[in-house]
């Protein structure tokens, strides 16, 4: 077993797709370890996504993800990070496979209603971004 993080993005908590994306994951084989729904300043969302800071898509990207509240999670199943890409699809939604996420929920490539992490240290990483020490070491009690 192992862990990754998810964001459920404005897109899809904003057009009240928050609770079919969860289901999907859940029904997936992921198990929820931590969740939360959080605001992300412009300087977060800079942060979290400052790979991508040269991309044309930046500047839209950082406005998209601070435009209304996401939903951060934990999530664990066997190689966790591989299903979890696997089951949200292509980040166009136009490529994603039938029956993933993103192609069932997505918009377009930017409102893309799901972000996955893409490998085990970013997903540690990006973990440590949304939850505290006490939220992340509370999972082992
Ligand atoms: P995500 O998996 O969260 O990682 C980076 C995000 O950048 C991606 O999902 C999309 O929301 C966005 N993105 C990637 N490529 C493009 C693009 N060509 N145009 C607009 N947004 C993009």
């Amino acid at each position: 077993m192992n862990r990754t993080l998810a964001i459920i993005k404005p897109d899809a908590v904003g057009s009240g797709k928050a609770g079919k994306v969860l289901a999907h994951l859940e029904g997936a084989g992921f198990t929820v370890r931590a969740l939360k729904m959080t605001y992300l300043k412009a300087v977060e969302a800079g942060q979290f996504y400052a790979v991508h800071r040269e991309r044309p898509f930046y500047q839209d990207l950082v406005a998209f993800m601070t435009s209304g509240p996401c939903i951060p999670m934990i999530l664990e199943r066997e190689d966790a990070v591989s299903h979890l890409r696997e089951t949200i699809g292509a980040t166009d939604p136009a490529e994603a496979a039938p029956g993933t996420v993103r192609a069932l929920y997505a918009e377009n490539k930017e409102r893309n209603a799901i972000h996955a992490s893409d490998s085990d240290e970013n997903a540690e990483l990006e973990t440590g971004f949304f939850f505290s020490d006490q939220e992340v070491l509370g999972l082992q009690g």
